[in-house]
């Protein structure tokens, strides 16, 4: 018998056990959230602390490899873990990941092109750097940002005030603003072999910074623009020695990609893949970390994933319309709250035009 451990107790971990049961494996989880957690009805969760040695013991006893499915676990943790049973992907994937300032500049070492980027400590240093950057620019908080929390765009001069008002006393980064064609996102799964497995490129649209709709595979790419952003996920994930599923989050410019953020886990703009691709981002994750060889990532036909926020669908409704998937993930509505999402997979455009049309409606925009 082999046990998953999951850092985290959220939808992604809750999917990444729905793909894992029909492999025969197990799961258990640590997440401190008080109440009921989307991971609960899969597996026993230790409702500690990520900082409690005790609680994190009592999390590893029984687990034979641990992951993570949220990116803001404390690397000491991670680090702890690692010293006793493999932990992917690696903690240096956290901490390359968990302050952008540090993400921005490990971009830059790889060759991968950013948006313009400063550290911003003070209000002198935000002026120097609007000076230098020049506006629009997006003001970030460097750690623990989410589906667009802790940022503020500056369109003009009157938006700074604000804005250093609302992230002053946090360590931010001042970007500048990518006025892009489209956002994309490359996911690429890697093995304890080595091995490595690219999906195609996904269309992503986001509103007030969280992602509402993706359409894989994302429409009209050219094979250059496929082959250039997996360049880029083969460079960070060599570069990392990473092993489990990455996504790059990118903005499209022209036929030129300059990369946002990555996330070193599964990934929301991956969860067509559960219908959609003939192996999900989940099973791969789980392959690529018990160096199992990686399945397929070929595309089923035109996909779309909606996400469901704020407020629930009708369940017939959106099972009346045939290719329609529902997922829901067991929280409680609340505004701004991921509750669920809908996949609709079809083999052929113009059935996928229409009953996308007929879905759109069905899904509450929060
Ligand atoms: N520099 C930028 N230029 C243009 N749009 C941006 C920029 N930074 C963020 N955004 C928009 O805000 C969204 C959320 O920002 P992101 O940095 O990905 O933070 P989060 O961690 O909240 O996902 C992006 O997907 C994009 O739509
Ligand atoms: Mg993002």
């Amino acid at each position: 018998m082999t046990t998953i451990g999951i850092m985290g107790g959220g939808q992604l971990g809750r999917m990444l056990a729905l793909a894992g049961y029909p492999l025969g494996l197990h799961f258990r989880f640590i997440d401190p959230v008080a109440g009921e957690a989307p991971v609960d009805a899969l597996g026993e969760r230790v409702r500690g602390d990520y900082t409690d040695p005790a609680a994190l013991e009592q999390f590893a006893a029984g687990a034979d490899v641990v992951t993570y499915e949220f990116e803001n676990v404390p690397v000491a943790a991670a680090q702890q873990l690692a010293a006793r049973l493999p932990v992917y992907p690696p903690p240096a994937a956290l901490e390359a990941s968990q302050d952008r300032l540090r993400e921005k500049s490990f971009f830059r070492e790889q060759g991968i092109p950013t948006p313009p980027f400063l550290a911003v400590n003070t209000r002198e240093e935000l002026d120097a750097a609007i000076k230098e950057i020049g506006l629009p620019a997006v003001l970030k908080t460097r750690r623990m940002g989410y589906d667009g929390k802790g940022q503020a765009l500056l369109r003009a001069q009157e938006d700074i005030a604000p804005a250093w008002e609302a992230l002053q006393g946090n360590d931010l980064i001042l970007e500048g603003f990518v006025a892009f064609d489209r956002e994309v996102s490359i996911l690429a799964a890697r093995s304890t072999t080595g091995e490595i497995a690219y999906y195609p490129l996904v269309q992503n649209k986001h509103r007030d910074g969280i992602l509402r709709r993706s359409i894989a595979p994302a429409p009209d790419t050219a094979p250059e623009l496929q082959a250039l952003a997996q360049s880029y996920a083969a460079r960070v994930v060599e570069a990392l020695n990473y092993v489990g599923l990455l996504a790059i989050e990118l903005f499209q410019v022209g036929e030129t990609l300059i990369a946002n953020e990555m996330a070193p886990r599964v990934h929301n703009s991956g969860h067509w893949t559960i219908e959609g691709a003939e192996t999900s981002q989940f099973e791969n994750h789980l392959r690529a970390i018990l160096g199992l060889p990686l399945g397929s990532t070929a595309p089923r036909g035109h996909i779309a994933m909606l996400n469901i926020i704020g407020t629930l669908p009708e369940t017939p409704a959106v099972l009346a319309i045939p290719n329609a998937h529902l997922h829901l993930y067991d929280k409680a509505p609340r505004p701004a709250r991921k509750l669920g999402h809908v996949t609709l997979r079809c083999d052929d455009a113009e059935t996928f035009e229409e009953r996308l049309a007929a879905l759109k409606p069905l899904v509450p925009r929060d």
